[in-house]
């Protein structure tokens, strides 16, 4: 007989919206955004930490969520794909992707406009070399980048 998986009763703030739920203590946080909370803006790319599309900035701190159990979570703030926009209308970096085609099949895109998102908040007028470490950890097949990079530097400036 196999063993009872260990639960817990979690209480999370997710773009300004409180949840509490019981999970298992194996549940990532990714898997939690996505199916417990249907939060499905962020992305699974790998599950190994390697691509970052399921990048989300807990507490102010941009993390990879599948590096994280959910209970480790508790009682954080988060910040999703889904808290950028306000009212029906795309935030500047949202904006800045559109204009400069900074998405293809957009399955990194999530990731990509949180990581900016965490790099603006603390470095709102980053060179082109920090915005390129910004996003080493988001991997984008498609677009070979520059148009993200682009992007973010316009986003920055419509932000000053
Ligand atoms: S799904 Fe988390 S880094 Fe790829
Ligand atoms: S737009 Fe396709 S992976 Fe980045």
């Amino acid at each position: 007989m196999s063993e009872p998986v260990a639960q817990k009763t979690i209480s999370v703030e997710v773009n300004g919206t409180t949840y509490e739920r019981e999970v298992e203590a194996r549940r990532l946080l990714v898997h939690f955004l996505r199916d417990d909370l249907d939060l499905t803006g962020t992305h699974v790319g790998c599950d190994t930490g390697n691509c970052g599309a399921c990048s989300v900035i807990v507490d102010g701190t941009l993390l990879k969520s599948c590096m994280m159990l959910a209970i480790q979570a508790d009682g954080a703030s988060i910040e999703t794909v889904e808290g950028l926009g306000a009212d029906g209308e795309l935030n500047p970096l949202q904006q800045a992707f559109g204009e400069h085609h900074a998405l293809q099949c957009g399955y990194c895109t999530p990731g990509m406009l949180m990581s900016a998102k965490a790099l603006l908040d603390e470095n709102p007028e980053p060179t082109e070399g920090e915005i390129r470490r910004a996003i080493q950890g988001n991997i984008c097949r498609c677009t070979g980048y520059v148009n993200i990079v682009e992007a973010i530097a316009a986003a920055a400036e419509a932000g000053r």
